[in-house]
């Protein structure tokens, strides 16, 4: 697709190679005409560029091919870069000659078009949606969401052990499992969370993160839920809730803040109110349950003590404080089989769940873990989960068992947070959620 020997530069990089002959090699973004001259904007996925064809530069038949030429066609453009500080990105493309390599057919134009469109077709086309500049910005900032927490535990000791994905047994309940065929009729379920495999590594190397795709079938139609969801979750050896705290609070503050450094075009294209993520600064607020039960019933919210906290619950304590607001020792009856009671009221379990602020609730959980054997049994039966499955987790008691803790972080809902969405649903190239598995 060489059409000439004029280096190919990516449009993002274009500001460094003003004054030069370069290709660049895309899609037809949109087009403005007047008269002898044509506007093509172009996008090659690191950017957008306008580009100026003039008829005298081009000759008759090529220009009123370009004129012609329909949205999200894929052309390969030559030209000189020329500096132009009202232009997108600071830079312009004086077109000296161009390659189409599809036209899209004028019969069946691009289905997304600059007018409005409602959620549910662009859902449907969510394959062609992604070429959007909103959606672009909003993958951006997942992407260096995902590096932050990356670099935030490698950069702090902690090794990378990936659990797996099929696994025997429940971790987060058996409510919302998806089942799926293994071999010899043997069932197995996708996982819903890496934590207890990570307990296991966690022992192995002290601390350990894993981080990768989990499964809830849950018949939640939310803008919090998916079905597929990305979670990290870190697993410390000899940790108190208090150090789970600490780390939560760390990393959070890491991954904003090196969004703010890197992503800030991102956040104006989504017109995101950075001041909001600029104060997201420690320490963050921390409060008991029973506070947020007190403070809740104060501002006419119907829970009891020993019921979980709602969605609209959740939204209420978040819009309450300029930052993410910990909760922690929620009563042990709500919470999943493996937290810890507090050993001074052990109704209430050692756990900690961060809200987000704005309205967005929870983006982590977790807690510290039972690390007694004999506690740990009686759970596993009270919760009624087959203890053969639990044999091995069981082991990690019986040898050199010790206090240990750790958290898991939606990506989704934290990039959602981010950038100030409405719903989970953009945060990912391809949601999947109660009502939608295509495309
Ligand atoms: O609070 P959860 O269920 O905690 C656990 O799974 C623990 N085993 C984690 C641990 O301690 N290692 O889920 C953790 C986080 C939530 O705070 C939320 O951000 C996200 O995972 N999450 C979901 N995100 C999108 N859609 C869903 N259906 C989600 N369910 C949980
Ligand atoms: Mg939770």
């Amino acid at each position: 697709m060489t059409a000439s020997s004029a280096p190919r530069v990516r449009i993002a990089e274009a500001r460094a190679h003003i004054g030069q002959t370069v290709e660049i090699a895309g899609w037809l973004y949109n087009l403005r005409k007047s008269g002898k001259i044509v506007f093509p904007i172009v996008r090659d996925g690191s950017g957008i560029i306008q580009c100026v064809g003039a008829k005298a530069d081009l000759g008759d038949e090529p220009f009123e091919s370009l004129k012609r030429l329909t949205q999200e066609s894929s052309l390969i453009v030559r030209g000189v870069l020329r500096a132009d500080e009202r232009a997108v990105g600071g830079v312009e493309l004086d077109v000296h000659g161009f390659s189409i390599v599809q036209r899209v057919s004028e019969e069946a134009p691009y289905p997304i078009t600059p007018k409005e469109h409602g959620i549910e077709f662009l859902m449907d086309h969510r394959h062609l949606w992604l070429r959007s500049l909103r959606q672009h910005a909003v993958l951006r900032v997942r992407h260096e969401v995902i590096r932050a927490v990356r670099d935030y535990f490698d950069s702090n000791g902690f090794t990378l052990v990936d659990t797996p994905v099929f696994t025997p047994a429940a971790c987060e309940g058996t409510t919302t499992l998806f089942e799926v065929d293994y071999f010899d009729d043997e069932k197995a379920y996708l996982t819903q969370s890496g934590q207890l495999y990570n307990e296991a590594t966690a022992m192995a190397f002290g601390k350990v993160y894993c981080f990768g795709p989990t499964f809830r079938a849950e018949k939640s139609k939310t803008r919090r839920h998916l079905t597929e969801f990305w979670m990290v979750e870190p697993e410390m050896a000899y940790a108190t809730l208090d150090d789970v705290k600490q780390v939560a609070e760390e990393m959070v503050v890491f991954v904003v803040r090196r969004v703010l450094e890197n992503r800030r075009a991102d956040l104006a294209v989504l017109e995101r109110d950075v001041a909001r993520l600029e104060a997201v600064l420690p320490p963050f607020p921390k409060i008991s349950y029973d506070e947020a039960v007190a403070i809740l019933q104060s501002k006419g919210s119907t829970i009891e003590w020993g019921g979980d906290l709602g969605g609209g619950d959740e939204t209420i304590l978040s819009e309450m404080y300029d930052r993410p607001v910990m909760v922690d020792r929620y009563p042990s009856a709500v919470k999943a089989f493996y937290m810890q009671p507090d050993p001074e009221r052990p109704e209430v379990a050692l756990g900690v769940d961060v809200l987000a602020p704005e309205g967005y609730g929870e983006i982590i959980g977790g807690g510290q873990r039972v690390h007694d054997l004999a506690l740990l049994e009686q759970r596993i039966a009270a919760h009624e989960l087959p203890r053969e499955a639990f044999e091995w987790y069981l082991d990690l008691r019986r040898y050199g068992t010790v206090p240990h803790g750790g958290f898991g972080m939606g990506i989704e809902r934290c990039v959602s947070w981010i950038c100030g969405l409405e719903h989970v649903r953009e945060t990912i190239a391809f949601p999947r959620m109660l009502y939608r598995l295509r495309p």
